[in-house]
């Protein structure tokens, strides 16, 4: 069976480096191209990514780069095309819910070319959220459907899609965070950074809607901030929320070394630096969707910055609570996460072996 992998933006990376590897090692049975969209390109926010992971660089890389929805999708989309004429797949895998998820599927498809989408039937039913229109489109066309709880099936189930099409197999991420969890702990991220462990939160921001409008970032800087005269917040600045601060002259609300509290900015971490410092955070505060699973399995509380989450077993069985954007929440529920006492369960299947149930229903095709 050939396959082709397509990775794109950042929150790929760990998502694909499992099966990646479990796909390296059998290449007579799974000759495999990894593409990789570009869609990403610092080196912080992509290459380091691959180092971190111990997975091959890409084979190819299609160096579409930034711009609009429209721009990156269609971008995508022309400079893929041919790269899976040439390696005439029989299987094209996808990941999450980035824009390149969506675009690479859809040229599959319309080369008949099946297509597998690792972490389907996540709804938000939010559809102003790009995501949701990546997830809803991808889902719909593609052949094999790998879920990582009982919710995301029951979604696809709902819309219509066939049981036979939908393989519960726990979660690819969660893999990955089995896989490193030590060698992030011997990183010693605190004392490089000097923070105490258990004393310190970690912020990340990047969702438009709440980092591209001036009032909504002011409001959420604000609310932060006061939990910064109590302890440091460790904040690794997305790009694109870094020049928003600066556009909208917010920068009064960062600041802080050393042990110092307050907000302090640091640039986009590595994998690892990351995730050890998750690891002995107090408490994470962010509106991305990976790291409210990663807070669930590690059992340190989360409070996300969204109004809803694609992810609900996290609120459900783990460590997660939703609070919106607007400074009396994110105060509100800042202070229940730090007194609250919640007896997180690990969700099924996410064990650190989702890869391998992948495998086993690829063999099964083949
Ligand atoms: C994308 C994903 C989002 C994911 C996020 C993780 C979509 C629709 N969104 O959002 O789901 O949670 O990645 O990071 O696919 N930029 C750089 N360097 C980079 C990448 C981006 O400077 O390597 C800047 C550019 O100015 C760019 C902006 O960040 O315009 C936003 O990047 P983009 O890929 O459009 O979306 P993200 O907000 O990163």
């Amino acid at each position: 069976m050939r396959v082709l992998s397509v990775v794109g933006a950042r929150p790929n990376f760990m998502k694909a480096a499992p099966l990646v590897r479990l796909l390296h090692a059998r290449p007579n049975e799974f000759p495999h191209l990894l593409v990789h969209t570009g869609q990403h390109y610092d080196a912080r926010m992509s290459e380091s990514f691959f180092d971190d992971l111990k997975i091959p660089a890409p084979d190819v890389n299609l160096e579409v780069g930034s711009g609009s929805h429209a721009e990156t999708t269609g971008r995508v989309m022309i400079a893929i095309e041919p790269v899976m004429a040439e390696f005439r797949p029989d299987l094209v895998v996808v990941f999450g819910d980035v824009n390149s998820t969506m675009a690479a599927a859809i040229t599959a498809k319309k080369l008949n070319v099946a297509v597998a989408h690792v972490e389907a039937g996540l709804r938000s039913l939010d559809r102003s959220m790009p995501e949701e229109i990546n997830r809803l489109c991808t889902d719909a066309i593609a052949d094999l459907l790998f879920t990582t709880d009982r919710i995301a099936g029951e979604n696809l189930l709902r819309e219509g899609h066939p049981a036979d099409h939908i393989h519960f197999v726990g979660n690819l991420m969660i893999d990955t965070l089995v896989a490193f969890r030590d060698a992030a702990a011997a990183m010693r991220m605190t004392d490089r950074l000097g923070l105490v462990p258990g004393g310190f939160a970690t912020l990340t921001l990047h969702r438009p809607s709440n980092v591209d409008d001036a009032d909504t970032l002011r409001g959420i800087l604000e609310a932060i901030a006061e939990l910064g005269a109590e302890m440091p917040i460790l904040f690794p600045v997305h790009p694109r929320t870094r020049k928003r601060i600066a556009d909208f002259g917010l920068d009064r609300f960062l600041g802080g070394e050393g042990r110092e509290n307050g907000i302090r900015p640091v640039e986009p971490l590595g994998y690892l630096e990351f995730l050890s410092l998750n690891m002995s955070a107090r408490l994470a505060l962010t509106d991305s969707g990976g790291i409210q699973e990663e807070t669930t399995v590690l059992g340190v509380p989360c409070v996300t910055l969204r109004k809803n989450t694609e992810r609900p077993i996290t609120v459900l069985e783990g460590t997660n609570r939703l609070v919106g954007s607007s400074p009396k929440r994110i105060r509100a529920g800042i202070a229940e996460a730090l007194a609250g006492a919640s007896t997180p369960r690990r969700p099924e299947l996410w064990d650190g072996h989702a890869a391998e149930r992948v495998m086993a229903v690829l063999e099964r095709d083949r």
